[in-house]
């Protein structure tokens, strides 16, 4: 039933998200907004008349795929009537751009601007909008989000960045490091838990540096905090920063079986000079120590991290440490990139001397020994039982199952029921570079 009292009234919606989970969670409470003004989800963007295309800035490359994006809907628009703008880290470093570029954008909205987006397109109908500017402290939802999943549920701790590493535009798109009152965190877990959520994913661009100084609470005791909340099993969170990790958080995650041993820990180089010249906080040599504290109280955790090769000055040497420090440490899984300058960092101050050649290169290389290292100890897996958590079926082939293990590798795998939503465990039968696949033994619980 529609209320013509409502500003979106009538209308439909549907998102384009780039980018990471922060932004995947931020569109889900973006359609709760919508969806309060009185607009319904469309599915598609071509049954859609209004389209918010949520953006990440954080390579040159990622940018250039909103343009192309903006293009489509632009010829969209000249066949029917239809709104759109942009939303997330490209609305931030580009508020002042998107609308000019005859770029047919409708609106453009800040981050702290989200709470006012439906009335924000609503007065956008006949005239551009452009609200994007940063606050401080954190500004709590009004509505529930509008959610991808009903198996796993994210949940932002955290917003923003202080750390300012050399390359990374974050810290002025997303802007200074936001913490999200302990009792607000708790009370969405809580709303997850009584609707059956089985798995919880706590984000933030710095989550391990999260503190709630009203109530003295770090990032350890949150994750016991949310623990103790009856219902959701699986605990995870992303990401972590190396130079805060601190042996305290290792124990509490040991403590806590619910938290999956597992843990995205962003490496960047393994090359303590690359690491100095990215400002990260911390050396090879310490990052090794985390790996073994990690490793020595839970043997079976799963590592993941994210590379970047091509650094400015990254000689052949230093790339080798890369190179070694994957093989040393044999991460379950990587996220590889290409250096890529970013308006308003220290980095794209400096020349960026390592031609595309190379650093195309590297990253082959990179991904080259990584996906032996998969494959070696996916194949120790073949015969083992692992928990998956099923999460939905595979795009392929609507037959077979997909989820993840504790881990977080993907596991495809097929059983004699619905098991969508269940812990199920699996038998590993064989194992590509970057899935497993197997058949159901048993349902755990429920
Ligand atoms: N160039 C290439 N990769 C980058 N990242 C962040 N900034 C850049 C950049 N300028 C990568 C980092 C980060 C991940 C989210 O994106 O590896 O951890
Ligand atoms: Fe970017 Fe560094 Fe902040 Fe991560 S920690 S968001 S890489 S500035």
């Amino acid at each position: 039933m529609t209320d013509p009292r409502l500003p979106l009234d009538g209308l439909r919606f549907a998102f384009h998200t780039f980018g990471c989970q922060m932004n995947e969670n931020d569109s889900e409470r973006l359609a709760g907004y919508l969806a309060a003004a009185g607009a319904a989800p469309a599915g598609l963007i071509e049954s859609a008349d209004v389209v918010v295309v949520n953006t990440c800035s954080v390579r040159a490359k990622s940018e250039e795929k909103l343009y192309s994006l903006l293009g489509r809907l632009r010829t969209l628009k000249k066949r029917r009537p239809l709104l759109f703008g942009v939303v997330g880290c490209v609305a931030q470093l580009r508020k002042d751009m998107l609308p000019g570029l005859k770029s047919g954008v409708d609106f453009v909205v800040g981050f702290d601007q989200y709470p006012r987006i439906a009335e924000i397109i609503a007065e956008s109908r006949g005239r551009k909008m452009i609200a994007a500017s940063r606050s401080r402290g954190w500004k709590e939802g009004t509505v529930p989000p509008i959610r991808e999943s009903a198996v796993s549920g994210f949940v932002t701790i955290m917003e923003g960045c202080d750390n300012f590493c050399a390359y990374c535009v974050v810290p002025f798109t997303r802007g200074r490091e936001k913490f999200r009152p302990v009792e607000a965190v708790l009370a969405e877990v809580r709303d997850l838990a009584a609707h059956g959520f089985r798995e919880i994913q706590l984000l933030g661009q710095n989550v391990n540096n999260y503190a709630d100084s009203a109530s003295g609470t770090d990032f350890a005791d949150l994750l016991g905090r949310i623990a103790a909340v009856p219902g959701p099993e699986w605990i995870r969170f992303i990401t972590s920063h190396p130079k805060n990790f601190t042996p305290s958080l290792a124990r509490a995650m040991a403590a806590t079986p619910k938290v999956c041993r597992q843990f995205h820990l962003p490496i960047q180089s393994g090359s303590s000079r690359v690491l100095e010249r990215m400002k990260r906080g911390y050396s090879r040599e310490d990052y090794l120590e985390t790996v073994r504290t990690l490793r020595s109280l839970m043997p079976e955790i799963r590592l993941s991290a994210d590379i970047i090769v091509g650094y400015p000055g990254e000689t052949t040497e230093e790339f080798g440490e890369t190179l070694s420090a994957l093989a040393e440490i044999k991460f379950a899984n990587i996220f590889s990139f290409c250096y890529s300058p970013r308006p308003l960092t220290a980095a794209a101050r400096i020349a960026d001397d390592v031609s595309t050649e190379v650093k195309r290169s590297r990253l082959m290389e990179v991904q080259a020994l990584q996906k032996e290292i998969q494959t070696t100890f996916h194949k120790t897996m073949i015969g083992r039982t692992e928990r998956v958590l099923c999460t939905g079926r595979s795009k392929k082939d609507p037959a077979v199952f997909a989820g993840r293990s504790e881990g977080n590798q993907v596991v495809n795998f097929r059983a004699d029921r619905d098991v969508v939503g269940r812990f199920v465990d699996v038998e590993i039968l064989s194992v590509g570079p970057y899935s497993l696949r197997g058949r159901a033994v048993s349902l755990y619980n429920k």
